[in-house]
Order: structure tokens, then C-alpha cells, then sequence
């Protein structure tokens, strides 16, 4: 006989079949980020998947490419002079009984390091490539970052209602430049005028492509089975059906095995071939992908892994991103929640500020609207604002617990500048604000090696970053500056400090050595040739292209 009351009983049940809600929603959520260069299409597909998902009516209807950029983000003045959103946003929409989240990563090409930053918070990731132009700068940079982390990479190659590269060339490029085999689930026929729609690799039939069906979501698309010879050749040409056998068979016999722990460990990345701006084949590959991808990963902190069902509230911060509403001077901290269901009224601890509080504002940040929320789960991305308490991968955990999650790696800038102040009675402001704005993580400080703070070198991801550095000095720490450009491209930590004599270092003539602000020592390099020479003559001497906080 039992021995509890059944009051006891009721409650027990109670709890249980929350935690059974918990868990349901955390398993339906999935978290990506969308990579690539600029105009690849990542746009365009984010369009196309929120239609699938029904989160708006007609693709076409929502936004032209300017004010789409403007839709996003539109807090700072320099976005609306130059027509572009230097801030990622988070979109959320159902799919097929999922919640999905969509990180937005800036698509210009003066990305800044929370571009990085947002790739940490994601748990697989889109690549879209355009198969005219086949892997690009920008989404060699993103890709690397995703291989650092293992996630999962879905491969989403666009365009092909214009002339496109050969097919066995653009997989042959995106393994030996990324070093991520490819297993193409669909194969394309043709492309540009030719294109005939793409070969099913698992149903083995030939879905058709019509350029009538323009972003509409309903297309008229028919589907052949490949051994339907006849059929096949009135579909799509008899030298496209010719040329289509022929290529299977060639890729039958040479692709690599479809592996889903390969996958998911980010060494095999599935192929998916279409045109996002006719809306051909992006339904098949969001269901693909949907199909392959985790619900949101575990997370490792100092005590060890964390799952991310079962367990109570815990997040980090990703991101942070200051006034977004002029008016009230604020900051948003943008977290990834990592476990549990969050309710806007509890009490949770601030590890890394030591502090037990409630978060302010809640909400979620949509495309072109910001969302207050009373509940999220583990996969989503919350703002909360911000008093200044906050940096970059903080842990945010239930107050009776205390542990810290890995620290986000500093990503190495690319563009560096010295700062000159104009007027020198202004010096403490000056201080002040290039340290808050470094603090937030949108540019990286140093100095030179043997000096103090005199001088002052910024370092960039994205060169419009210059822009905000100085923008922001003037307008809310009244302080005017003159930036002067270094040649330096490339920075390295050293991760080995305790080694070595940084004073006794020898490099080329051109290198540089800096310090950063809690005094780890790095070196700047004006090109490559001079990482290596470096390296040459120091024997010994560990460089990282990562900076652990
Ligand atoms: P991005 O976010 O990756 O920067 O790219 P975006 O979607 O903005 O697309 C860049 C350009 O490429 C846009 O044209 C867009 O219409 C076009 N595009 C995207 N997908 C496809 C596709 O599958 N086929 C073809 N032919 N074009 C595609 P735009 O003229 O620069 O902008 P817009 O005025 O059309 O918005």
C-alpha cells in the first residue's frame, strides 16, 4: 500500500506531467544559424522557410533586401546610412509540430565578432553556397568557427536557375577547402535555362522544376521514378535524362556512405541543391534537415556536461548589444538558454556578478519586433536588459546552484587601428568608453607591449566596427576621435606565455607586440608569411588564432 496521501499523489502527478511538458518542448526546439557569403541567399531562404512555416503569408510580401536589412535591427544611424544591419536577431517559427529558432548572422561583408559569437550559441548550422561561386571568404571565416565546435553542417546550395558550377566541382571544392566530406541527397539537372529540377537520391525519383511556381508555397512539381525511362525523357529532355543516368551512376560509386553520426559530429555535411528565389527545393530540404538535426545539445560547464532536459534553468550570454533604444541609453544581453524552462518571475543567480536577481524585461527579439515572454525553454534565445552587469559568456544559472559554462573564445580581429583622442582634457571619458564598448565585445583593446595606456590599438572583425567605435564615443561619451589604420591583418595569442620570454621574441620586422587588457601578451602580423617566419625562428612557440577568456 502506498504511503502517501492523495493529495501527496496529485501533486507527484502534477510535477510529473510538467516536467513531461518540459520536456516535449525542449525536444521540439532546434537552433541553427544560418552561414554564408553575402548574396549567396541567405535571405532569401530564411524568407522561404518563414512561409513554410507560415509565419508569413506570401515570400515577397515581407521585405525587399534594404528594408529587410532595416526590419532587422534598426538602432543605430549608421545602419540606415549604409543600408545595412550590423546586428544579428533571433527568428522563431513553428514547422511541422518543431520550434525553430534561427539565429541571423549579419550578411555583409563587414561582419563584427558577434557574427563568431552567434555561431556559439547555435547548435547545427545552414551553409548556403551559390553554385555560381562555389565556397566564399566569408563562409570559409563562419565554417571555421562551426568546425572549431563540432556542430552539425547542412549544405544548402542555391541558385541553380542561373548557370551554375559542375556539380562534382562544387562537392570536390566545399571538401578540400572546408575539409568536410559531402553526401548530396539531391542531385541537380541541369541548371540556368537548363535546369530541370533535382534527382532524389533516397526516393530515387526526379522531382520537376517549374519557374511558374515564384515563391508561391504551393508548387506543381511532379515527381518521376528514375526507372520510368520513357516518362523521364518527356519530363526533362532525353540529353538531360542521359546526362542525369549518367552522373548517378558515377556518384553511386564514388560519394561517400550517408552516415548520421558523421553528421552529427560536423564531418559529413548533407547536400541539398535548389533555388531559393523560386522557392524550388527548399521545402525538401528543411524537411531534411529537420529530419537530421538534434534537439538542443548538452553544454559543458565547470561541474560537467549539462543536459539540457531534466535539469532546471541555466543559460549563457552570447551577446550583448547597447542602445538599441536611444532613449533609454539601454543594453540588451542576448542569452542561449542551455537547460530548462525559463518564467520570467524567478529568481536566478548571475554566477560571474555573484549576485541573485530577476531578470529585466524578458524577451524575445524578433525580425522587426521585440517580444516581452513569460516562458522559454532550453534552444532559445532570450534578451534581457542589461544595467551593465553583464559580459559575454556569463552563466546565468537557479540561485541554489553555481557553476560556469566554457568561456566563448575571442575571435581574432582583422583590422587594426591606433586611437588618437582629440581633445586630451577628455581623457577619462575617453577611457571610460572604449573600455565599456570593448567590454561589450564589439572591438577588442590593446596596447603596446611596453607602454601604458597612452596609446590605444582597437582591433575589428568587421571594419564598420571603426565606425561604430567612433559614432558611439561621440554621441554618448561626448568624446571625439581620429583612428589611424594599422597593416596588421592577423593576430595571435600566445598560448604558451609561461614559456616564453616575450621580451626575447624575435619576428619580422613588421610584427608587433601587444598586450590586451588583462595583460595576456599577443602578437599582430601583417601577413601570413610572417606567422610562419615567427614560428621559424622561435622554436617552441605556441600561436592560437583563439583567445581563451
Ligand atoms: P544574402 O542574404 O545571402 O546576402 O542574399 P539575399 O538573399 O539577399 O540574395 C542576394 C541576391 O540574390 C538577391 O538579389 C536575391 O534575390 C538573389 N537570389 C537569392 N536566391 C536566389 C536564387 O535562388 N536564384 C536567383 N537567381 N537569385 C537569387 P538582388 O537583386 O541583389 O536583391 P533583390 O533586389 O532581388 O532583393
Amino acid at each position: 500500500m502506498s504511503d502517501y496521501t492523495m493529495e501527496e499523489k496529485h501533486s507527484m502527478e502534477e510535477k510529473q506531467s510538467m516536467e513531461e511538458k518540459h520536456s516535449r518542448e525542449i525536444n521540439r526546439r532546434r537552433t541553427f544559424a544560418i552561414i554564408s557569403h553575402p548574396d549567396a541567399g541567405k535571405t532569401t531562404l530564411t524568407e522561404k522557410f518563414l512561409l513554410y512555416g507560415g509565419a508569413i503569408n506570401l515570400a515577397g510580401s515581407v521585405k525587399g533586401k534594404a528594408t529587410a536589412r532595416h526590419a532587422v535591427s534598426d538602432w543605430m544611424e549608421i545602419e540606415k546610412e549604409r543600408g545595412i544591419s550590423v546586428t544579428s536577431s533571433v527568428l522563431q517559427f513553428e514547422y511541422g509540430g518543431y520550434c525553430i529558432n534561427i539565429l541571423d548572422t549579419p550578411g555583409h561583408q563587414d561582419f563584427s565578432e558577434d557574427t563568431y559569437r552567434t555561431l556559439m550559441a547555435a547548435d547545427s548550422a545552414v551553409m548556403v553556397i551559390d553554385a555560381s561561386k562555389g565556397v566564399e571568404a566569408q563562409t570559409r571565416k563562419l565554417f571555421k568557427v562551426c568546425g572549431m565546435r563540432g556542430i552539425p553542417i547542412f549544405t544548402f546550395i542555391n541558385k541553380l536557375d542561373r548557370d551554375a558550377n559542375d556539380t562534382f566541382d562544387l562537392l570536390d571544392e566545399i571538401e578540400k577547402e572546408l575539409g568536410i566530406a559531402t553526401c548530396p541527397l539531391n542531385w541537380p539537372i541541369g541548371s540556368g535555362k537548363e535546369f530541370r529540377g533535382v534527382y532524389d537520391r533516397e526516393k530515387k525519383c526526379v522531382i520537376s522544376y517549374s519557374d511558374t511556381e515564384k515563391g508561391t508555397k504551393e508548387g506543381t512539381a511532379t515527381e518521376i521514378p528514375i526507372q520510368e525511362e520513357a516518362q523521364l525523357k518527356e519530363l526533362i529532355g532525353e540529353e538531360a535524362a542521359d546526362k542525369l543516368l549518367g552522373e548517378i551512376e558515377l556518384l553511386d560509386g564514388a560519394s561517400a556512405e550517408f552516415d548520421l553520426e558523421a553528421v552529427r559530429a560536423g564531418k559529413l555535411t548533407p547536400v541539398c541543391f535548389g533555388s531559393a528565389l523560386t522557392n524550388f527545393g527548399v521545402e525538401i530540404f528543411l524537411q531534411h534537415f529537420l529530419n537530421m538535426t538534434t534537439p538542443p545539445l548538452p553544454r559543458v560547464a565547470d561541474t560537467g556536461v549539462v543536459e539540457p532536459a531534466g535539469r532546471e534553468f541555466s543559460a549563457f550570454v552570447f551577446k550583448i548589444q547597447a542602445n538599441m533604444n536611444k532613449a533609454h541609453r539601454d543594453r540588451i544581453a542576448f542569452m542561449r538558454i542551455c537547460s530548462g524552462r525559463f518564467d520570467a518571475g524567478m529568481e536566478v543567480r548571475h554566477v560571474q556578478g555573484n549576485r541573485v536577481m530577476r531578470l529585466s524585461q524578458p524577451q524575445t527579439i524578433m525580425a522587426d519586433e521585440r517580444r516581452i515572454l513569460s516562458e522559454a525553454y532550453a534552444g532559445d534565445i532570450i534578451g534581457v536588459f542589461d544595467p551593465g552587469i553583464f559580459s559575454i559568456g556569463d552563466t546565468i544559472c537557479m540561485p541554489r546552484e553555481n557553476f560556469r559554462y566554457e568561456g566563448i573564445p575571442t575571435f581574432a580581429p582583422e583590422h587594426f587601428a591606433r586611437v588618437r583622442q582629440m581633445d586630451t582634457m577628455k581623457r577619462k571619458q575617453f577611457v571610460k568608453g572604449v573600455e565599456q564598448i570593448a567590454q561589450e565585445g564589439a572591438i577588442q583593446i590593446f596596447q603596446e607591449f611596453n607602454t601604458g595606456l597612452e596609446e590605444i590599438i582597437v582591433g575589428v572583425v568587421g571594419v564598420l566596427q571603426f565606425d561604430v567605435l567612433k559614432y558611439r564615443l561621440e554621441n554618448e561619451y561626448n568624446v571625439e576621435i581620429r583612428l589611424e589604420n594599422l597593416p596588421y591583418e592577423h593576430i595571435r595569442w600566445i598560448e604558451n606565455k609561461e614559456e616564453v620570454d616575450i621580451a626575447k621574441l624575435t619576428g619580422t620586422s613588421d610584427m608587433k607586440k601587444v598586450k590586451d587588457m588583462k595583460g595576456n601578451p599577443l602578437l599582430l602580423f601583417v601577413n601570413p608569411w610572417s606567422i610562419g617566419m615567427t614560428l621559424d625562428r622561435n622554436k617552441g612557440l605556441v600561436l592560437s588564432e583563439f583567445g581563451r577568456n
